[in-house]
C-alpha cells in the first residue's frame, strides 16, 4: 500500500500527459471516448455509478462536471442503482468507474443502464476487464497494477481521468473555451510535482498516527468537493486498521454529530482554500468559523489545509499542508494525507494492511 500511494505522481503523470497538448491546447481522448460528439451535444443528464472507493471519486466527478459541462449530474451506488428502477434513457450518459473493472454490482448496474437505452462510458485501470469490454467508450487509469485492497493510486488517476473527460466533453458543447483549457492543462501537468510535494509529508502523517493511535473514533469532515475526500479518508482508515471512522459534511455537523464532538473524537477536517477563488474562500471561512466552533467543545482537529494558511494552522491542533491548487483540482492532492494516516494507523497495529480481514480487491458477487 505504501508503495501504491508512492506511486501517484507517476500514475498522474502517465495518465494525463498522454492524453493533453499545450501547443495548441488540447485533448487527445476522442478515439477513446467513442461517442460521436453530435451525440456528446445532445446529452441531458450524466450518471455515474460505482462502488467503495470508485463511487467516491465519482462524486468528485460530479463536482467537476457540473463545474465543466452545464449538465445535471447524479451518482450512485452501483449495488443501489438497479433497486432504483434508475428512470435513464436516450440523450443520457452513464459513466462506470471501477479499478478492477469486475465489480458485480457495478456490472450489473452498467447493463442495466445499457438496457435502458443510456450510453456508458467506463474508467478502468484493468485492461479488457468485463466492464471495460461492454462499455461503448473506455478510459483507463494508467495507474499500473494496484494490489493492495485499499485503493489510492487508482483513485487518484480515477478523479485525473474525470477531470479529462468533463473537460473534453465542456469543449465539445462549448462550455469550455481554449483558453480555459489551456489553463486546466498548465495545471494538470503541474499536478504530479505538487503530488510529489504532498507525499514530504509523510514523517508527519507518521507522528499524527503513532500520535492518535488510541483512538477509537474519527470523524472526516468536508465540504463541497471535499465531502468526497473526507469520505474516502474514513473509508481507508476503516478498511485498513478497522477503526471507526465517518465521513461528513462539515457544514451537516451541526445538525447531529456536533453531540458526539469532545475531547474523544478527533476531527480529521479537509480545510483547504484556493485564494483566487472566492467561492472556495468563502467555504474557507465557514471551516474556520466550525474550527472554532469546536474547539469550544473541546474537540481536537486535524486539518489538511493550503500551504501558507497561517490562520488555519494557528486555529487547528495539528496541519498537515498540501500546496496551493485550483479547488477542483486539491482532492487528488488532499486525499494523500490521509491515505498516509491509514496506512501508518494499521502498521502500527500491526495488521495486514495490504490484506485486510474480511475484504477482497475485487466483489465478484453481488
Ligand atoms: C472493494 C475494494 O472491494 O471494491 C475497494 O476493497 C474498491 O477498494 C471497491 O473501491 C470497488 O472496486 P472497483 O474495482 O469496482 O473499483
Amino acid at each position: 500500500m505504501l508503495k501504491e500511494i508512492f506511486e501517484q505522481p507517476k500514475a498522474l503523470a502517465e495518465t494525463i500527459a498522454p492524453r493533453v497538448s499545450l501547443e495548441p491546447a488540447g485533448l487527445r481522448i476522442a478515439e477513446e471516448v467513442r461517442i460521436p460528439q453530435s451525440e456528446l451535444r445532445e446529452l441531458k443528464r450524466i450518471n455515474i455509478v460505482a462502488s467503495g472507493t470508485s463511487r467516491h471519486a465519482g462524486i468528485v466527478g460530479q463536482h467537476i462536471f457540473q463545474e465543466l459541462v452545464r449538465l445535471p449530474v447524479e451518482v450512485d451506488y452501483a449495488s443501489e442503482f438497479e433497486n432504483r428502477n434508475p428512470l435513464i434513457g436516450r440523450a443520457e450518459l452513464t459513466i462506470v468507474i471501477t479499478q478492477s473493472g469486475e465489480t458485480a454490482d457495478t456490472t450489473g448496474a452498467q447493463r442495466e443502464a445499457k438496457k435502458k437505452g443510456s450510453r456508458t462510458i467506463a474508467i478502468s485501470n484493468v485492461l479488457n476487464s468485463t466492464i471495460a469490454r461492454e462499455a461503448d467508450g473506455v478510459l483507463y487509469t494508467n495507474a499500473g497494477p494496484e494490489i493492495s485492497i485499499a485503493s489510492t493510486k487508482a483513485f487518484t488517476a480515477q478523479m485525473a481521468v474525470l477531470f479529462l473527460l468533463a473537460a473534453y466533453i465542456g469543449s465539445v458543447r462549448g462550455d469550455l473555451s481554449k483558453e480555459q483549457l489551456r489553463g486546466w492543462i498548465e495545471e494538470l501537468l503541474d499536478l504530479p510535482r505538487k503530488a510529489d510535494e504532498v507525499l514530504k509529508q509523510a514523517p508527519l502523517c507518521q507522528r499524527l498516527a503513532e500520535h492518535f493511535r488510541k483512538i477509537e473514533d474519527f470523524l472526516f469532515l468536508g465540504r463541497a468537493i471535499h465531502y468526497p475526500i473526507a469520505m474516502d479518508g474514513a473509508l481507508k482508515l476503516k478498511e485498513v486498521s478497522y477503526v471507526h471512522a465517518e465521513g461528513y459534511p462539515t457544514g451537516e455537523t451541526k445538525h447531529g454529530p456536533n453531540a458526539l464532538i469532545d475531547e474523544h473524537l478527533p476531527l480529521v477536517m479537509i480545510a483547504t482554500c484556493d485564494r483566487n477563488d472566492p467561492g472556495s474562500v468563502r467555504r474557507h471561512e465557514k471551516d474556520l468559523a466550525n474550527i472554532r466552533q469546536f474547539k469550544e467543545q473541546s474537540g481536537r482537529i486535524i486539518a489538511i489545509a493550503t500551504e501558507g494558511d497561517v490562520e488555519t494552522k494557528a486555529l487547528a491542533n495539528e496541519v498537515v499542508f498540501v500546496p496551493q491548487a485550483p479547488e477542483l483540482l486539491s482532492p487528488m492532492l488532499e486525499i494523500i494525507p490521509l491515505q498516509l494516516f491509514a496506512y501508518y494507523t494499521a502498521v502500527i497495529k500491526g495488521l495486514d494492511v495490504d490484506r485486510p480481514r474480511n475484504l477482497v480487491k475485487s466483489v465478484m458477487q453481488e
